[in-house]
């Protein structure tokens, strides 16, 4: 059994020496790998969906908590909630598909339905079934989650009763869903289709590399020769997004153009200023959003931002919009569900753009997307190996972090743990350290109580 010393252990975090290192066991060791299912998907707050998923009564989309096969579901009166999606007759999956409308929900198996309230409608064959009062004593109902939660729409559930509110979880975070949420009155929505793929990676690569700038260049030199050569020759009508090589901007070193935010609950968020801005598809609403809302925060709405909200959903607004969620299967296995989101209500040409934009980059099919699953299978195969045991990409902004906001936070009154205002060449890894801090934190006292229950269960 791991301790939660050892668990601490895997985390060199010294900042009055300047050293934060993580141990490569974090993304190799399936016995880790357990602890933080237990720990952060199992024990926390766990993204599943958008409200808007299920407009309708009766709509429903399914999706895991960790190893948990969840469903969600809009009941008939329309409310929403999670529910274990497994019979309590024998266990098996009620809800097979990824997503649909049914009044009922009959198990595969031996047909006891359920409702979209969870609740069990019939079991077949009872009158005939010799059952025992006893049997009637239990409930035959979906088991609904220990916790579910909607912040603006965002569905959010947890397994464990013991946890904290949402709204704690999210902590300042919130003010960054608000800039997604706020680009129009009716909030966002997913645009039909979605995608989800395997790499045989951590998922902790993933996790990273959303925040990560420093790989750009070096991971994507064939996307930016395309956005160089569609530029040359002018090509019509062909895909612009805010890293169009045409800048608007010239940057001077030193001069910040971006930065990063971290926050206690390892929430995380980097940000770029737009070099294209007009080529966003939500620059058709800028005049009305600096109405609504004032030139600072419009202008944080059309900022490149990256969010993740710890630890497994992603708020990609880059070259398009992407929705990406984080399913760990085993530790060498991630299983990612992305979708575009967009804004309710945007005109056909902005979301005509957005859809082109989206499929120009992400995805497999796109330009950016597979050369980032061969980068981290490549780290998961080097991690394996007997290389020194720490992993130093944790260096960069070590000198450059401050405490608390910077003048780009004030505009828009987010409080962050700690701020990194960059150029573009800085490229901050002191952004990770929210992710492994709070890991450790959580992990560590999963390690820590099952310590605990193991003494008791000697004793
Ligand atoms: S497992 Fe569902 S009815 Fe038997
Ligand atoms: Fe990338």
């Amino acid at each position: 059994m791991i301790t939660s010393d050892e668990i601490v252990g895997l985390i060199d975090d010294r900042p009055e020496d300047g050293v934060f290192r993580v141990h490569r066991r974090l993304f190799t060791d399936p016995d880790v790998f357990d602890l933080e299912m237990k720990a952060l998907f199992e024990g926390g707050w766990v993204f599943l969906g958008l409200a808007s998923q299920l407009p309708r009564p009766n709509d429903y989309f399914t999706t895991s908590i960790g190893r948990h096969p969840i469903a969600v579901m809009r009941a008939a009166d329309g409310s929403i909630n999670a529910f274990i999606n497994s019979c309590p007759h024998k266990g098996a999956r009620i809800c097979q598909l990824d997503r649909g409308n049914a009044k009922l929900h009959v198990c595969p198996y031996h047909s006891w339905s359920f409702d979209s309230a969870g609740k069990n409608r019939a079991i077949k064959g009872k009158a005939q079934g010799a059952y025992s009062d006893g049997f009637d004593r239990d409930s035959h109902d979906l088991r609904a989650v220990a916790k579910f939660g909607d912040y603006r729409g965002l569905l959010f559930a947890c397994l464990n009763p013991d946890v904290g509110p949402l709204e704690d979880h999210l902590g300042e975070a919130k003010t960054l869903i608000d800039l997604i949420v706020d680009q129009s009155p009716d909030g966002i929505e997913l645009v039909p289709g979605v995608v989800s793929f395997t790499y045989e990676a951590n998922w902790k690569m993933q996790l990273e590399n959303c925040s990560d700038q420093y790989h750009f260049s070096s991971v994507h030199p064939s996307y930016l020769r395309i956005l160089e050569r569609r530029t040359e020759r002018a090509f019509e009508g062909a895909t612009r997004n805010m890293w169009d090589v045409n800048k608007v901007h010239e940057e001077v070193p030193g001069e910040p153009t971006g930065g990063t935010y971290s926050f206690d609950q390892g929430h995380v968020m980097n940000w770029r200023m737009s070099d294209v801005p007009e080529a966003l598809p939500l620059h058709e609403r800028s005049a009305i959003l600096e109405q609504r809302y004032g030139k600072e925060k419009r202008d944080w709405m059309l900022h490149s931002r990256n969010l993740t909200i710890f630890p497994n959903v992603q708020f990609a607004e880059n070259a398009s919009s992407q929705l990406r969620i984080i399913r760990p299967i085993s530790v060498g296995l991630t299983e990612m569900r992305t979708y575009c989101f967009a804004p309710i209500g945007e005109s056909g040409e902005a979301r005509r753009k957005r859809i082109r934009q989206y499929e120009d980059f992400f995805n497999p099919s796109g330009l950016a997307t597979p050369d980032d699953t061969v980068v981290y299978e490549a780290c998961q195969e080097g991690n394996a190996s007997q290389g020194s045991p720490w992993l130093q990409g944790y260096g960069r902004g070590m000198c450059a972090a401050v405490k608390g906001p910077d003048r780009f936070a004030d505009q828009i009154g987010l409080k962050p743990a700690s701020s990194v205002a960059a150029d573009r060449w800085l490229s901050d890894e002191t952004i990770f350290h929210a992710y492994y801090r709070a890991w450790r934190d959580r992990v560590a006292a999963v390690a820590d109580a099952q310590a605990v229950r193991a003494t008791e269960g000697v004793a």
